[in-house]
């Protein structure tokens, strides 16, 4: 069943759950995903980037999204993942196939980040779909040279409490010191907590949690040891996840771990049954450990059985 972002994070925030976000780029991953949803009996977010609609297509991942979503009664989101290009946000908007959008004006100076957000609100609202906008900027602790440089980077509590005001979003995306990609931390995966308690505290919507893959140690294991080039990757470990989503947050972006997950998958199958040729078969066991990592991840965020 489609629903909107409001319709799965009011109950999660009721409730006090958080609901993840997976990013899809072709029918594999979108089947691996529902099989978990499936299994779990979750609601689940299903993302699409720019640079998958770049790579699969808006209306290709659409239409995939709107099949699965129509064939369970299961909770399904159908989003925006970091709409930067505020024609693309508009064109989705548009389209009538998603129920979310997320603009991230989060490299605009303040000013254009609110005018741009509220007026995507506004043209959103008017249809039903929720918004998510983005306030600091999400990257890794060691990007920065200095710690002051770091907190210049990070969401202030008292500016995105003023933002949420200006723009009227619905989900609120923030940097507490997590990162996109394989290589978040250098050590203990440590988040600003206090940064975090302070921006529930100032604003009333449910808040994001974007960079939050765990880089699971068996996945890395297989990946590892059939030639992937990743042993310096760190993730997010399922505690700090745990505890940020006691501090607030609801709706929890996992990319990479299905990355990995699809990667393991592919480089064992090969290596270990070189005769094969069908991709269906090369497929499998990539769809099952991606399926595999979603389960987890569902159980972390506590949304299993809350669909
Ligand atoms: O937040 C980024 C997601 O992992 C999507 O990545 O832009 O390479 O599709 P992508
Ligand atoms: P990861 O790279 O940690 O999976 O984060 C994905 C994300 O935030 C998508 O918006
Ligand atoms: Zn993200």
């Amino acid at each position: 069943m489609l629903v909107t972002l409001n319709d799965v994070l009011a109950k999660a925030q009721r409730r006090r759950y958080a609901v993840g976000a997976f990013n899809i780029n072709n029918l594999e991953t979108l089947q691996a995903i529902m099989d978990a949803t499936e299994a779990e009996r979750s609601p689940v977010i299903l993302s699409t980037s720019e640079g998958a609609i770049d790579y699969a297509g808006m209306e290709e991942l659409a239409a995939l999204a709107h099949i699965a979503a129509r064939k369970t009664k299961l909770p399904v989101v159908f989003h925006l993942d970091h709409g930067k290009n505020y024609d693309l946000v508009v064109r989705a908007i548009k389209s009538g196939w998603y129920t979310s959008v997320m603009f991230d004006g989060s490299s605009l100076p303040l000013k254009e980040n609110v005018h741009r957000t509220k007026k995507i609100v506004e043209m959103a609202h008017k249809r039903k779909i929720s918004v998510e906008a983005e306030l600091g900027a999400i990257a890794g602790i060691e990007d920065f040279v200095s710690v002051a440089d770091r907190d210049a980077h990070l969401t202030d509590p008292e500016q995105a409490r003023e933002f949420m005001r200006a723009t009227g979003c619905d989900a609120l995306a923030v940097a507490v010191g997590t990162k996109h990609g394989a290589y978040k931390f250098k050590d203990e995966s440590r988040l600003d907590y206090g940064r975090l308690k302070r921006i529930a505290e100032a604003v009333d919507v449910p808040l994001v949690l974007h960079g939050a893959s765990g880089v699971p140690a068996n996945i890395k294991r297989i990946c590892t040891q059939y030639g992937c080039e990743i042993s310096s990757a760190k993730g997010v470990s399922d505690t700090a996840v745990k505890k940020a989503i006691t501090l607030g947050v609801r709706k929890v972006n996992v990319d990479t771990d299905l990355r990995l997950a699809f990667d393991a998958g592919i480089r064992k199958f090969l290596k270990e049954r070189p005769e094969v040729i069908d991709p269906r078969e090369i497929l499998k066991p990539a769809k099952e450990l991606m399926t595999k990592v979603v389960r987890h991840k569902m159980r972390v965020l506590g949304s299993s059985g809350k669909g």
